[in-house]
């Protein structure tokens, strides 16, 4: 069972400069919230309440001006600080006493995903006990990601990072999960040519122990990524539909903690204060009636 998250919302951004040279990529807006938000509501939506936000060196205070210690949203927050990308295993190495030996998920600051049986999937591969598992997606333009090679049995036969040639059309997308060993082989693996620990190295350890599995988000699932300019206005032009269309938020954080009955009415009237006179806050007027 997974109670502990990490988000990994560092990096430079450099593909989105000169919008990341003064300001986290993490923080910019996807329509009407911060980036930030959606991976975390992802977690909270998983029942993971005890996070880690790690972050660039001297970002802590930006961050906790929108997301202080959680309380807020009834879960525990907590930052660490990364001194540069030094890739995403690095994560698990910074994140080893929060970890404390026990199972972990890690979600990648950047990453959306939105969908009909989302949840409850979620909640299902928090169940992981033992190994790692992977979220695969296909995509059109997979020498932008991770991939995986499958079977028809959907075994995963081999995983590639930023594959030239084509081998699969299965991105792995930015949501992993770990057992307790994560920190120990995160440790082991080398840096590679563009001096960054790779994530593939670390899921190759598992998949060389028979120990990596894959779920996959279906034709039902969106799945995002906001690295480069084009794909952010795209994410924020979904999110922007999706919403006017139904009237309903996506990573609403206050409305996601108040269903679960984290928070009640008196914390809604607190961040309809905090956020003052916006759309944001007539929206979680709903919740305090
Ligand atoms: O989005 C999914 C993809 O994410 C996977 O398919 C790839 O296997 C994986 O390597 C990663 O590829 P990207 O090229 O998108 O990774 P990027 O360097 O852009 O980092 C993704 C996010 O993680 C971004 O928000 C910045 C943050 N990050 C990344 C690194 C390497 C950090 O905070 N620290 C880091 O050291």
């Amino acid at each position: 069972m997974i109670k502990k998250g990490i988000i990994l919302s560092g990096g430079l951004g450099t593909r989105m400069s000169p919008l990341t040279k003064a300001v986290n990529k993490q923080l910019l807006p996807i329509y009407d919230k911060p980036l930030i938000y959606y991976p975390l509501s992802i977690l909270m939506l998983s029942n993971i309440k005890d996070i880690l936000i790690i972050v660039n060196k001297d970002q802590v205070n930006q961050y906790k001006k929108i997301l202080p210690n959680g309380k807020n949203l009834g879960i525990k927050i907590q930052y660490a600080e990364q001194d540069k990308p030094g890739g995403i295993p690095e994560a698990f190495i910074i994140g080893e006493k929060f970890i404390n030996n026990n199972n972990v998920a890690l979600i990648l600051g950047d990453n959306f995903f939105y969908g009909q049986s989302l949840t409850n999937n979620l909640i299902l591969n928090t169940k992981l006990r033992n190994g790692a598992k992977i979220l695969l997606h296909k995509v059109p333009k997979p020498e932008l990601f991770g991939v995986a090679k499958i079977n028809k049995f959907k075994k995963i036969l081999f995983i590639k990072e930023k594959p030239k040639k084509f081998v699969s059309d299965y991105a792995i997308t930015g949501l992993y999960y770990f057992d307790k060993n994560v920190v120990k082989y995160s440790k082991q693996i080398k840096p590679s040519n563009r001096g960054e620990l790779e994530i593939v190295d670390l899921l190759n350890i598992y998949k060389k122990n028979n120990n990596l599995t894959a779920d996959f988000i279906g034709r039902g699932g969106a799945w995002l990524d906001t690295g480069t300019m084009d794909d952010y206005y795209k994410t924020t032009s979904f999110v922007s539909a999706i919403e006017n269309r139904q009237g309903l938020k996506i990573a609403c954080l206050e409305e996601i903690a108040f269903n679960k009955n984290w928070i009640n009415k008196k914390q809604i009237k607190n961040a309809i204060k905090f956020y003052g006179n916006c759309d944001y806050s007539n929206y979680l007027k709903k919740f305090n009636k």
